[in-house]
């Protein structure tokens, strides 16, 4: 992810979340160190959008999914898988042992996404998002 993909971040991320990011919390993790930031991008009607993204930290062989979101427009094809597959695979090559991230309760979609992946439920972090409670999942590679 670059500054020039923003734009349309930002507005894929305002369509997927109640308490979307700000454009200084990407661009943050653009200079942070320890974040990793990367797009999918897909042809769509003759052009080349931004399919999603996913924003991760790597701290001593530990990561945490902050963030993975998909254009509502491709959504169910395979995108967040991709870029779950990407990420792993970078994760693997950095010594990481360890992938935690945490959900909304109600987030069905995604909760399903990272079951298939493995990922189990470990424990809730109460009212984490100020109107809901997260569950906090885990994967051990
Ligand atoms: C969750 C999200 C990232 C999934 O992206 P996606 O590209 O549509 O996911 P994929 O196509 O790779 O789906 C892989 C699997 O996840 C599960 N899944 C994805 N969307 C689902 C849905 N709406 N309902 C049930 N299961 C779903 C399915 O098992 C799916 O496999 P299948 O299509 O073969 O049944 C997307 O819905 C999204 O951006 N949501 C809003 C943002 C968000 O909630 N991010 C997660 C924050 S923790």
């Amino acid at each position: 992810m670059t500054i020039g993909d923003l734009e349309e971040a930002l507005k894929i991320e305002r369509a997927s979340f109640p308490n979307p990011w700000s454009y200084g919390q990407f661009e943050s993790e653009l200079k942070n160190p320890v974040s990793v930031a990367l797009t999918a991008k897909a042809p769509f009607e003759g052009d080349e959008i931004l399919a999603g993204y996913i924003i991760y930290w790597t701290v001593h062989g530990e990561a945490h999914i902050l963030n993975i979101a998909v254009n509502p427009l491709l959504r169910r094809r395979g995108v967040a898988t991709f870029l779950l597959r990407e990420s792993f695979a970078r994760m693997r090559r950095n010594l990481v042992f360890e992938v935690f991230l945490e959900v909304r309760k109600s987030n069905a979609p995604a909760r399903e996404l990272y079951r298939r992946f493995g990922f189990r439920e470990a424990f809730e972090r109460k009212n984490y998002y100020g109107d809901e409670d997260a569950i906090v999942m885990t994967l051990v590679f």
